[in-house]
């Protein structure tokens, strides 16, 4: 191919600008890999209230943005790099939208998130045309810039400027999928005659992700056993039929890994750098962890790290009825996340009847979550369901064995140890009951004791293991490139 492929990237969290959770990695680190294969990649977020605007380059130029019934907005504009890159990332500046403390609630959710959301999606289209840059693909990522596919297939299919793009909708979590009123129809500016069950409607709303879905011109989610499990009723979230009826266009994709960021040998949060060849130096930052919980600093005990959001899909129901069965055992647990309340208040108590046993840190902390990847033996994931997931994968770099329930891209990753082979790289279970998390828990802690060579050996192959970008990115291009060739043949139709 002659030029690179141009590409917009738009996405409502990019690391390290704002986050809550993968999203925000992968919008960091893809659009990196991206433009080292060669795309001319431009990236775009809001410049939310927490982002400040003295770190970033005012651009002269204001956005008029047409929000249907609520009438032309007005956006500014802001510019830097995303780190240690020429990446160019934009963001989109509105007082009225963004101009808050969270990203998409604080008690509850913001009840114009629609309105913010479209607009981000709009304002990144004015942008392209303010800049003359006319991108090849625009990639758009879960619900919040669904409206991107949307409005280039239906009020933007003749628009001279973008006739030529094609899209790309990422799904990296099926449960959250912007459901409005459909008075938003009057915002989005969309015709009417697209608000059936096959486009945008569900159940008389309107359904941005399943609008997206429809329009999009390839569609990935990010494990390949999620691009599965998501055509299920199980795991569909009322999306099951929609998806399987637009399979043709569906890939997974599993996300790579920052390795700048997520590695024992530089990580800049830990007590002490080690790698594969020095690991017996893992044990300081196990001592430095128990250090900071209070907890006993033994080095025999096995210690299980949890990092995430306190909310049904990771499971933590699960870990709160055998919590109790678990700490009858010799083990320390360590968690750290926020979310449901139940949760914040549960395993709180459970840290103040078990202080010897237990740590919990309710909140959000980076450093603390690389403190647990590192100083941790094991590190529990039991999701009901898991796109792709990102801790289980920073965990086997970490020589920290991943306890998962096989699903999504735990599945993808995680090899289930054999005792008769002695391969693996963590522990598995198949069905989401206290008793089998009990169960493999006590197999995993068992392991650590009775087959300490085994249990080396397994942490030596997952610190070696490599999930890349690279791989990730050059799988991306390849649908960026088919989708841009399929687009200049169609001219020629
Ligand atoms: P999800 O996107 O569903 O939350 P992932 O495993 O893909 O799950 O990514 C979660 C990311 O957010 C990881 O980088 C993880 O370290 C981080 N994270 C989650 N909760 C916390 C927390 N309480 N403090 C610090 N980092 C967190
Ligand atoms: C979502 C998913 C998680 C995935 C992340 C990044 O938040 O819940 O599994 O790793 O997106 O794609």
């Amino acid at each position: 191919m002659k030029r690179k492929i141009r590409t917009l990237f738009v996405a409502s969290e990019v690391v390290p600008f704002a986050k809550t959770g993968g999203l925000a990695d992968v919008s960091g680190a893809l659009p990196k890999a991206l433009a080292r294969l060669g795309s001319d990649i431009k990236v775009v977020m809001p410049r939310y209230y927490t982002i400040d605007k003295n770190t970033l380059e005012h651009i002269p130029m204001a956005l008029g943005v047409d929000m249907g019934a609520m009438g032309e907005l007005w956006a500014g504009v802001y510019r830097t790099y995303l780190p240690d890159s020429e990446v160019e990332i934009y963001f989109i500046d509105h007082e009225a939208f963004y101009g808050r403390s969270g990203l998409y609630h604080e008690s509850e959710a913001y009840e114009d998130n629609d309105k913010r959301f479209v607009f981000l999606s709009k304002a990144a289209l004015q942008l392209c045309r303010a800049l003359n840059f006319k991108p090849d693909i625009v990639h758009a990522n879960d619900w919040h810039t669904a409206t991107l596919p949307i409005l280039l297939k239906t009020s933007l299919h003749e628009d001279d400027f973008f006739k030529e793009s094609a899209s790309v909708l990422t799904v990296h979590n099926l449960q959250h999928q912007g459901v409005f009123g459909k008075e938003l129809m009057n915002v989005l500016g969309v015709g009417w005659e697209h608000f059936t069950p096959m486009e945008l409607e569900a159940m008389d709303n309107v359904n941005l992700l399943k609008g997206g879905i429809t329009f999009c011109d390839a569609l990935t989610t990010v494990s390949k056993k999620y691009a599965r499990e998501i055509q299920t009723p199980e795991f569909g979230f009322g999306l099951d039929e929609h998806l399987r009826a637009h399979a043709h266009k569906l890939y997974g994709i599993l996300n790579g890994i920052d390795y700048t960021e997520w590695n024992p040998s530089v990580d800049k949060y830990i007590a002490v750098n080690y790698d594969v060849d020095t690991l017996e130096k893992k044990k300081k930052c196990k001592q430095d962890l128990q250090k900071r919980f209070n907890l006993p600093q033994r080095e025999d005990v096995p210690l299980i790290g949890f990092v995430g959001r306190f909310v049904t899909q990771k499971g933590i129901e699960l870990i709160a009825t055998v919590i109790d069965g678990l700490l009858e055992m010799d083990i320390q647990v360590v968690m750290l996340g926020n979310g449901e309340f139940w949760a914040e208040n549960f395993f709180s108590q459970v840290a103040a009847g078990h202080p010897d046993k237990f740590g919990c840190y309710i909140g959000y902390s980076n450093e603390l979550a690389h403190q647990i990847e590192a100083g941790s033996d094991l590190f529990l994931m039991p999701s009901l369901f898991e796109p792709c997931g990102l801790n289980q994968i920073y965990s086997l770099r970490y020589g920290t064995l991943p306890i998962v329930r096989a699903t999504g891209g735990l599945d993808d990753t995680i090899v289930n140890y054999d005792p008769q082979t002695k391969e693996g790289n963590g522990f598995k279970f198949y069905h989401a009951t206290p008793d089998a998390l009990y169960h493999t828990v006590k197999w995993a802690v068992e392991t650590y004791h009775q087959e300490k060579d085994d249990f080396l050996h397994m942490q030596k192959n997952a610190m070696r293991e490599h999930f890349s970008w690279l791989d990730s990115g050059t799988a991306y291009l390849d649908i960026y490139k088919a989708l841009y060739y399929h687009q200049k043949i169609q001219r020629y139709k």
